[in-house]
């Protein structure tokens, strides 16, 4: 059986240009879907699937995503005061009392495979969870840990994959897929951002992966690939023959927040559905009537 996944990187110091002007001041992971920023529903994912030990990987101009992870004691001494419990376990934001938080930096923003280097010395000889804070997979049992699940029995490098649409096929890692067995699907290649003529499918790569920390060692040669980027597609490609890769087809349906069509969608999603923010049973209640009468006004505009 595979090592267990105990740390989890965070790859947080992108620009997020797509969201500008938001994005200026505040980062794209701390937008927020419903009542909580992008980055604790990914902790809240991580926590779940076994995730003791979070790795940032993050830049100065960032600092409110570690902020909202540290104590704030302003708002603890007037809720305490209040005898508003319910409202202090918030201020937990999602993280386990136990909890390991270590944050590197990306001086430059070289690509995901370089984030991903940045921590090599904090994931250290173990295997290891990247999660993209700015996909999101709503179901019962979280995206990470159905992976888990799945590692265990196959160990090796695994990425959550799922089939888009052929035309969106240059915005992922695309898939050169062999057999399939339930969920997992054989990787035989893969090509960072391919046209739709050149792609090998329309399988293509998600914001979740579990790695080898051999990965390490090929980053820290930091061949540029698509787009001039530094990209971990390109790194799994080369270890394909030296180390098992599979896709992992999840349950659940992803909403890709990068974009503002997807955010927008991810955050109707989670305010209805109960595995969403699931606790706020007046919430769906509310909205689902608001939304009618929005489609309905504007519909045919
Ligand atoms: P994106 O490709 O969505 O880039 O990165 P971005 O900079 O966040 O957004 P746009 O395209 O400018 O709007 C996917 C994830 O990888 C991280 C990002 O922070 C995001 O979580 N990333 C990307 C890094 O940490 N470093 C990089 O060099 C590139």
């Amino acid at each position: 059986m595979a090592q267990t996944i105990r740390k989890v990187v965070f790859p947080v110091a992108g620009l997020g240009t797509r969201f500008l002007p938001a994005t200026k001041a505040v980062p794209k992971e701390m937008l927020p879907v419903v009542d909580r920023p992008l980055i604790q529903w990914a902790i809240e994912e991580a926590a779940a699937a076994g995730c003791t030990e979070f790795i940032f990987v993050t830049s100065p101009h960032k600092r409110a995503i570690l902020e909202h992870f540290s104590p704030a004691p302003a708002y603890e001494e007037v809720l305490t005061a209040r005898g508003k419990d319910d409202q202090l376990a918030l201020l937990q934001a999602g993280l386990p009392e136990t909890a390991k938080i270590t944050e590197v930096y990306q001086d430059q923003p070289l690509g995901l495979g370089h984030a991903i280097w940045c921590a090599h010395e904090a994931v250290g000889d173990e295997p290891f969870a990247v999660i993209l804070p700015d996909d999101m997979v709503l179901h019962k049992t979280g995206c990470l840990s159905q992976m888990v699940k799945q590692y265990e029995e196959v160990g090796g490098n695994l990425v959550a994959v799922e089939t888009v649409p052929r035309e969106h096929t240059s915005r992922y890692g695309v898939l050169n897929p062999g057999a399939e067995t339930g969920p997992l699907v054989e990787v035989k290649g893969l090509v960072e951002k391919p046209s739709p003529e050149a792609a090998p499918s329309t399988l293509a790569i998600i914001g979740r992966y579990i790695l080898d920390p051999s990965v390490m060692e090929d980053l820290s040669q930091f061949n540029k690939g698509a787009g001039g980027e530094i990209q971990i597609t390109d790194t799994l490609a080369r270890l394909i023959g030296s180390l098992p890769l599979h896709g992992f087809r999840f349950d659940g349906r992803r909403y890709d927040c990068g974009n503002r069509a997807g955010f927008l969608a991810a955050n109707l999603a989670y305010a209805l559905s109960p595995n969403g923010a699931g606790d706020q049973s007046d919430l769906g209640e509310n909205l689902r009537p608001m939304l009618q009468s929005i489609i309905d006004a504007y519909s045919a505009t």
